[in-house]
């Protein structure tokens, strides 16, 4: 198969309903959760892509035996002390921030050394940010400029920590949260607002946490978990996924959609948010909770004129995986739009505040971007003239299906490289994309 995307004609105006695949940060939670589980945990729609494959590679390699059925994937739990690490373990957490993060906080109490490898661009990326908390804990790590791979020794005499997660990262929090339920006495944290997901399954799973919600962070308090019960979940689609096509129903003109089942947890939904600020009509229809979450159908359509933004920071969290999204309406709205506090941007599987001001500027748009910052000179009229070739992004998925929403939205003659980096969190992106385009 061809690892190029080549697109040359803009998309026409659909009404569709669709449906997105499961939710990469609730799958990839299920597998652990499920894998430390007393007895068989069962999934439906677990998102089927190598993120959480090599998460369920993960949890083979620690002795956990794995099933898929009929679209139900089974584990088979053996308790909260049910890993087994053989003498060398090497994990691969591949291209998955979330499986390399959580899975140290999972492993702190093992004393055999285990080593963490994974692709280019995880080994690119900050785990200074785990190593230290984990640290405090009692874990001894060997890394070189806190990059991957590394190696983790961790302790049979854990001491419980306080952790200030100031980032508003949920893989640091959950990590800690892991590591906690490792650990004899009380740890707590004081975690900016992120995605909850790992707090609200260990609330459903009966596990000895407490958390208290404030207006920009929560304390969140959790003790050593002496057993876990199985976890059978059905997986909801994934907001972050069901972007591309909020975004790409946003950007053009006369068109509507209904993505069914969605996952809209409040800590996920920053993008809903800032849309709607800037013009797009947005329902959640027929809301409900499930085990926890909160669950709609979203239905969008597209507006006249899009407003420009000075978007605030406490969106970002909730908006993380979504800003190149973002830049691409801001590019088409009427003025000037500001985005700030984004350091972390720079932090994910690419830098993606850099190469999303990058792509802009080879679309025509002015941007003025700084380490944390940008700002976005929109233009509804802009017209390319040029042809576009986006390669060297570091296989990194977002930028892949932005830049698929990108040309199909503002058109010209687009040569997108990497078409197989989708697999990492959406394979069937391009099948959707088909439906909607024609
Ligand atoms: C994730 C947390 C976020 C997000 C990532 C998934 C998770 O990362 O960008 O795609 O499932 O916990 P950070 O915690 O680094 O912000």
């Amino acid at each position: 198969m061809r690892n190029i995307t080549v697109i040359k004609k803009k998309i026409k105006p659909f009404k569709k309903k669709i449906f997105v695949s499961g939710d990469k940060s609730l799958s990839i939670r299920w597998v652990l959760f499920s894998s430390l589980g007393s007895g068989i945990s069962r999934a439906k729609n677990l998102l089927m892509s190598q993120d959480v494959l090599a998460t369920i590679q993960t949890v083979k390699k620690l002795g956990i035996k794995v099933k898929f059925k009929n679209n139900f994937c089974y584990i088979y739990g053996k308790g909260i002390n049910g890993f087994k690490v053989k003498k060398k373990t090497t994990i691969n957490a591949k291209n998955s921030g979330t499986l390399g993060r959580l899975i140290l906080g999972l492993l702190i109490h093992n004393t055999k050394p285990i080593k963490l490898i994974g692709d280019k661009s995880l080994s690119k990326r900050d785990f200074k940010r785990i190593v230290d908390p984990l640290t405090k804990f009692g874990a001894t790590f060997k890394l070189k400029k806190n990059r991957l791979p590394l190696e983790m020794i961790g302790s049979k005499n854990l001491k419980p920590i306080f952790y200030n997660e100031n980032r508003g990262s949920a893989q640091c929090k959950s990590a800690v949260i892991f590591a906690g339920m490792r650990t004899e006495g009380k740890t707590f944290i004081k975690a900016k607002k992120s995605r909850n997901h790992t707090e609200l399954l260990s609330k459903y799973l009966g596990l000895p946490i407490k958390i208290k919600n404030e207006k920009y962070y929560d304390l969140i308090e959790i003790e050593k978990v002496k057993k876990m019960k199985p976890l059978n979940y059905v997986i909801p689609s994934d907001i972050s996924s069901s972007a591309f096509f909020i975004v790409l129903t946003a950007i053009t003109k006369n068109s509507e959609l209904t993505i069914k089942n969605v996952n809209v947890n409040p800590s996920r939904i920053g993008l809903i948010t800032i849309l709607r600020k800037m013009g797009v009509k947005i329902i959640f229809k027929n809301k409900r909770l499930y085990k926890g979450e909160n669950i709609a159908n979203i239905f969008v359509r597209s507006p006249k004129k899009l407003k420009p933004i000075n978007c605030p920071t406490y969106l970002n969290s909730g908006a993380i995986d979504e800003f190149l999204l973002i830049f691409l309406v801001a590019a088409k709205s009427y003025g000037v739009s500001y985005f700030k506090n984004l350091e972390e941007l720079n932090q994910k599987e690419s830098p993606r505040l850099k190469l999303g001001s990058k792509i802009l500027n080879l679309m025509g748009v002015k941007t003025i971007t700084t380490k944390n910052s940008i700002k976005i000179f929109g233009n509804p009229d802009l017209k390319i003239n040029k042809r576009i070739i986006i390669k060297n992004f570091l296989k990194d998925h977002r930028i892949f299906m932005t830049s698929v929403v990108a040309a199909l939205s503002f058109g010209s003659h687009w040569t997108i490289h990497d078409s197989s980096s989708i697999n990492t969190s959406f394979p069937e992106f391009m099948k959707i994309i088909k439906k909607l385009h024609g």
